[in-house]
């Protein structure tokens, strides 16, 4: 029995790990949670943003599956979500984007995976308001050792599961220091894994790149600005937020969760796509080497999206999100 911290989050977070909870059960997955709030939920419970006993239980189970965490626009407390990252070194942030067989997009043939940096850039937190000129400077914090983290991490990922190329997304023609870091990390690694191609584009050119040919792409690497944008767009040319999975992983501990915030704008009204969040579960089945739930599932799942009458809202369907939940268990 896999023990496993759960964190149900803000807004949609609780409907939609409800579904997950509901379809593990209904799958015999051998897994243990231990659920605590993080963020506002937990702000308006306990005080605190992330309580101690949140801490203590991911130090154990060393495994957490996320819902999403809102974090106030402007003003109030910095992210819940970079906290977490920052605190245990959790520098992959790994989402792949997969065409789903019966979710029609634009594209049918996209098979990509993003590495994004997790823990530095323009995300180090570190940034000051001079008032008397009227100026903010936010720091674009790049650490050599972070760099070479995390590109090593999309090689070493790439060889593994048999992928052919790296595209290392950056812009270094402009942050000239910061970037130069990244592009010099992507050759280092490259010269460690021959057997992957390497290429590196200048991030405007690669979101042209993405809507006009996503195809050419396989495993993709950059820093965490980029790679945060960059995940939102890879999750509109496979059906949007709804659907695409992520991790943040470290070397010895690691939190599974959907690329999607908390969608205010549909929280509590049972509209929510648990897809996200599910496969989001599969990767961390995978990741406790239990591959064959994950599998089973994950063709439950497919039967279910073939079906749009079956899908949620963001699908073009009617279900809600607890009928959506119904139509995979009835197909485990
Ligand atoms: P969002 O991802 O929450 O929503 C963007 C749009 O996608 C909305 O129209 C929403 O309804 C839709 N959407 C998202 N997930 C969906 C799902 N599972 N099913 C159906 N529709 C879905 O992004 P937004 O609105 O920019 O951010 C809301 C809050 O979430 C903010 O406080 C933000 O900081 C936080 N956030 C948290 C993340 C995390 O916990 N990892 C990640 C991204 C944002
Ligand atoms: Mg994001």
């Amino acid at each position: 029995m896999h023990q496993i911290t759960l964190i149900p989050g803000d807004g949609i977070g609780p409907e939609i790990t409800r579904a997950v909870l509901a379809i593990f059960a209904a799958a015999q997955v051998p897994v243990q949670w231990d659920e605590h709030p993080a963020g506002q939920t937990a702000f308006d419970q306990t005080g605190e943003l992330l309580p101690q006993r949140l801490f203590d239980s991911l130090e154990r189970t060393r495994v957490g599956l996320k819902g999403p965490v809102t974090t106030p626009v402007g003003h109030g407390f910095r992210s819940v979500n970079v906290a977490l990252r920052q605190k245990y070194d959790l520098y992959q942030n790994l989402r792949p984007a997969k065409s789903n067989p019966g979710i029609h997009t634009r594209y049918e043939n996209i098979d990509l995976v993003l590495f994004r940096e997790n823990t530095e850039g323009l995300y180090s937190g570190l940034e000051v308001y001079d008032e008397h000129h009227g100026i903010a400077d936010s720091f674009n914090r790049i650490s050599v050792a972070g760099c070479r983290h995390i590109c090593r991490a999309a090689f070493a990922y790439a060889a593994k599961h048999g992928r052919k190329k790296v595209t290392l997304a950056h812009k270094a023609n402009i942050l000239k220091m910061a970037g130069t870091l990244m592009l010099n990390a992507g050759k280092e690694a490259a010269a460690e894994f021959p057997g992957v191609v390497y290429e590196d584009k200048i991030i405007d050119n690669m979101c042209m790149q993405l809507v006009t040919r996503p195809e050419q792409f396989d495993v993709i690497v950059t820093t965490n600005l980029f790679g945060d944008i960059l995940s939102d767009l890879c999750a509109g040319l496979v059906g949007g937020l709804g659907v695409v999975a992520g991790a943040n992983i470290g070397d010895d501990m690691a939190i599974f969760e959907a690329v999607h915030g908390s969608a205010p704008d549909i929280a509590g009204q049972g509209k929510a796509n648990p897809t996200a969040l599910l496969r989001s579960g599969l990767l961390m089945l995978e990741h406790l080497g239990e591959k064959a739930y994950a599998t089973r599932i994950e063709q439950a799942l497919d039967a279910t999206l073939q079906n749009q009458q079956e899908c949620t809202g963001d699908l073009g369907g009617r279900a809600s999100t607890q009928e959506f939940t119904q139509h995979i268990i009835s197909k485990l």
